[in-house]
């Protein structure tokens, strides 16, 4: 039987985690897990924080703590975050762990034994002061072209040309703005990626029509531009030191050693060793391993060439990425999310303003898959009143309680069926099957779209059936209505588990039957007989409340959304 292997990209540890990030690979990550899970396939959804490079480094120098312990810190606090919107990773690591080194290390000799690592020496900003290099990104200066003061040595923010450290006026350090810098010959690692290039091609080829577009056409533009060496080491202190002489004060580029960390981190989970885990099983001569991966457009030439290059170099079987599945962009109010600026939602405060399920389900509904997409408080506003609390809440609410009124704390008797029911049922068997199917092909908006349609299928059915009216002139038709619509519930719970978990529960709760989530495999005519007359129910509290127009303009000003 085929084996799920579930990855989202591993953010780096001192980022502040936005939606942006949530929608464009943990959350998606975490649907598809748990869909499959609960149709009884055996998944492993591994996660974690990338803890390596430049930014690490200087963050803990500003902290004033030491590296580890800093990169430990914002770990612990994303898991938090994660754990707070119910994102059900197996293992969340740290590509900085010990499991992780031994394998980078371990790839890395079969990647010399081959011949694909040679050495170059090349030029590299040196702070004098600091007694450093500085990575390109930490040389700042006047831009030559547009005359910004604070062009970095990479590239200028303001007329984006791309700059080399060398072109700035005035160059100085953006760490200690120490002007002390000199340009000093440094020697470093470079994989062989031109050697690659006819294998990666074949193999690429094989995804056409397969991968999403964005990964499949990312992937070809770099491989019609040409493969070229890219450099695996850097003049760091924070990192996996190179093993081989003269690489004594460098460690290997974050770039490197970040995805390999996909299987440290499954290291991680089987170190823990409850019964008898394996990592090997899901990364070694492992044909039965389906590997899915989950990350932002800017991660996808990682992920499709240099990840796969590294493996595939190794010459060891490791597993590959079967699905890549990139997104594009989630911006706020048109805009981007800004970390400097304070601008956009930021996880911590995403879950103080409103429940997990809130977001989660807005994300998944408005996911930026063909295209980038925009958050705004009024369009957030506008799904959860109408999908959440108009369709899906009044639903519930209805239903409960004219079956309170009319039938007491139990599911009422199910009576002679009409067409009534037949043509529900069909509506069902189809949007169940297309919701099933656009799942499995990773399809997420459209997916949503049908989730929601089995919602308004629910509506339509009451309002058709009119069971208010029933109750007082057919009571056993009443009973028939309800019975059939605590049973929609049931299936509504069902389906909506991987998209809102929390929700899902209580709609269980409510029908009085334990956290256990199965996948609808029979027709409607069966499954809408789950809940059997005399079955308790229970009172709730509406599940969803309204976000006023009141509330969203202070949210508006709030997040600054309109700045
Ligand atoms: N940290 C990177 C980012 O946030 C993603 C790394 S994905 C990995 O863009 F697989 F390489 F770890
Ligand atoms: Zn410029």
């Amino acid at each position: 039987m085929t084996k799920h292997l579930i990855t989202s990209a591993l953010p780096y540890v001192n980022g502040l985690p936005h939606l942006g990030h949530l929608v464009g690979c943990l959350l998606p990550s975490d649907v598809y897990a748990r869909y499959l899970r609960q149709k009884g396939e055996q998944v492993l959804l591994v996660c974690g924080t990338d803890d390596h490079g430049t930014s690490s480094e200087v963050g803990a120098i500003k902290e004033g703590i030491n590296v580890r312990d800093y990169c430990k810190k914002y770990h612990d606090r994303q898991a938090a975050l994660y754990e707070g919107f119910n994102l059900s990773f197996d293992y969340f690591g740290q590509t900085s762990s010990e499991q992780n080194k031994e394998i980078v290390y371990r790839i890395f000799h079969d990647l010399e034994k081959n011949g694909l690592i040679e050495e170059r020496t090349t030029n590299q900003v040196y702070s004098i002061d600091e007694d450093r290099y500085l990575p390109d990104s930490y040389v700042i200066g006047t831009c030559p072209h547009c005359g910004y003061d604070k062009a970095k040595g990479d590239q200028c923010e303001n007329c984006t040309k791309l700059l080399d450290p060398t072109d700035l006026i005035n160059p100085r350090s953006s760490i200690s703005g120490s002007t002390n810098i000199e340009i000093r010959p440094t020697k470093h690692l470079f994989l062989q990626l031109p050697k690659m290039q006819k294998e990666l091609e074949n193999w690429i080829e094989t995804k056409r029509g397969i991968w999403p577009d964005i990964a499949y056409t990312t992937a070809k533009k770099w491989l019609k531009e040409g493969l070229k060496e890219r450099g695996i080491t850097r003049d760091l202190k924070w990192g996996f030191a190179v093993p081989r002489n003269g690489f004594e004060n460098k460690v290997f580029y974050v770039w490197f050693d970040a995805p390999i960390g996909y299987i440290g981190i499954t290291k991680q989970w089987a170190d823990m060793d409850k019964d008898n885990r394996n990592w090997e099983d899901w990364w070694l001569n492992a044909p039965d391993v389906r590997h899915t991966e989950f990350m932002g457009k800017d991660n996808i030439p990682f992920h499709s060439i240099t990840f796969p290059a590294t493996l595939r170099g190794s010459r060891e079987a490791w597993t590959e990425v079967s699905f890549l599945k990139g997104f594009n962009y989630l911006n706020f109010a048109g805009g981007k999310f800004s970390k400097s600026a304070q601008r956009g939602i930021f996880l911590d405060a995403a879950l103080e303003e409103f429940p997990a399920d809130y977001w989660r389900y807005w994300l998944m509904a408005n996911a930026p898959e063909s295209d980038d997409s925009s958050f705004s408080f009024e369009l957030f506003a506008s799904v959860i009143n109408k999908d959440l609390n108009d369709v899906l809440g009044n639903f519930i609410n209805r239903v409960l309680k004219m079956t309170f009124n009319n039938f007491g704390e139990q599911v009422p008797p199910m009576g002679d069926l009409t067409e009534d029911e037949t043509a529900l049922y069909e509506t069902v068997d189809e949007l169940v099957a297309s919701y099933t199917s656009y799942l499995d092909g990773l399809e997420f908006r459209k997916a949503m779209a049908a989730l929601r349609e089995l919602f308004v299928a629910g509506n339509n059915y009451i309002a058709k059936t009119e069971p208010w009216k029933a109750a007082k002139t057919d009571k056993a038709r009443a009973g028939t209505i309800l019975n059939t619509a605590l049973n929609l519930i049931y299936l509504y719970a069902n389906l909506s588990a991987p998209i809102m978990p929390q929700t899902a529960e209580k709609m269980l709760d409510v029908l009085n039957k334990p956290a256990n989530f199965v996948w609808p495999n029979e027709k409607a005519e069966s499954f809408l007989k789950t809940l059997k007359a005399g079955d308790k129910i229970n009172p709730s509290d509406p599940l969803f409340s309204k976000i006023t127009p009141e509330r969203q303009e202070e949210l508006r000003a709030k997040y600054k959304e309109t700045e």
